[in-house]
């Protein structure tokens, strides 16, 4: 580390020669660089954001962040409460739309393609990049039918009365994709004697899984989950963590958290975001746990706000 916890207010150490007077919060006020959050990593970027703005009305939560996302890996946010975490994240796909005084500028690209694009299928976009929320959320349903909801939408499985009619009942094929997506999300040996029962009997972290295998029912690209184990006692917490890592191989995960040592733990790279909607730095997990160039960042990490 650059610099130890307790050490001097001064940034001489981190050789940015960037001013940092400590305001009342503790937080310094030092300038960030635009190399902190130029991360560089092999291959073409999963989702590309692009001087992202976000309102509320005349608040302004999100300020100019661009930020590369690569493929196949975990990305952590973090930073103090209400530094735009979640905002960033409902912007991946389009989520904030539903919020009345947002107000969004910028450009975010999945695969290339601007998600922000007037003529952009919203329901195509959220069944690509899909959402897990901080409390699981599952309908007051079967648990099979929380996991054929999305791809019964889809149109991908066809059942009921009309389907039957036409001789399209996919039964079997539900079947296969309740336990494929049940298994993918560990509830599986849990839950598959009891199908049938409401969701909502579930506790919470298997509520929660059940929240991640509907997600991943309609073969989703990128997921996205905020503070998706907050609720949860240690045991749920590192069943959903594990899960994560398992996901990377397979899926882009992009994770808020304001737990460090899970960000720390399950994370390839980790965006640090600070009071006022700043992106502050990005880098590998590594570097910015071990040597982050911000003293603020270095700050924020130590504990020493926020
Ligand atoms: N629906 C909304 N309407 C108005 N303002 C909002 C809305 N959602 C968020 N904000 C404001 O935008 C800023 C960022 O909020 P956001 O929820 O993105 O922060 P966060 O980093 O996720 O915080 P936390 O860690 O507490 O979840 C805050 O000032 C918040 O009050
Ligand atoms: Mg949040």
């Amino acid at each position: 580390m650059s610099n130890a916890i307790g050490d001097t207010d001064t940034d001489t150490e981190t050789g940015t020669g960037a001013q940092t007077q400590t305001t009342t919060s503790g937080e310094s006020e030092e300038q960030i660089r635009e190399d902190w959050t130029e991360y560089r990593f092999d291959g073409p970027p999963k989702l590309t954001v692009e001087d992202l703005d976000v309102y509320y009305g005349d608040d302004h939560a999100l300020k100019d962040v661009s930020m590369e996302i690569p493929e196949n890996s975990v990305t952590a946010l973090i930073g103090p409460s209400g530094c735009g975490k979640s905002t960033f994240l409902r912007c991946l796909n389009r989520m904030n739309d539903r919020i009345k005084s947002a107000r969004v500028e910028g450009s975010v690209e999945l695969d290339g393609m601007e998600v922000y694009d007037p003529n952009a299928n919203l329901v195509e976009l959220r069944k690509r990049v899909g959402m897990v929320f901080q409390a699981p959320n599952p309908f007051p349903k079967s648990i099979r039918e929380n996991i054929s909801y999305g791809p019964r939408k889809h149109g991908d499985i066809n059942k009921g009365l009309l389907a039957r009619l036409f001789g399209r009942d996919d039964t079997e094929a539900e079947l296969e994709l309740v336990e494929r997506s049940l298994k993918q999300a560990a509830l599986w040996d849990e839950v598959n004697d009891r199908l049938e029962d409401n969701a909502l009997g579930l506790s919470g972290g298997q509520q929660q899984r059940l929240c991640i295998a509907r997600c991943l029912a309609v073969d989703p690209e990128v997921i996205l989950m905020d503070e998706p184990a907050s609720a949860l006692d240690p045991i749920a917490t590192s069943k959903i963590e594990d899960l994560v890592e398992e996901l990377a191989k397979d899926y882009t995960v992009v994770i808020v958290t304001h737990n460090m040592q899970q960000a720390a733990r399950i994370s390839d790279q980790t965006a640090v975001f600070l009071t006022g909607g700043e992106l502050a730095e990005y880098d590998d997990t590594d570097k910015i746990f071990e040597s982050p160039e911000s003293q603020r960042v270095e700050d924020y990490i130590t504990g020493k706000f926020g």
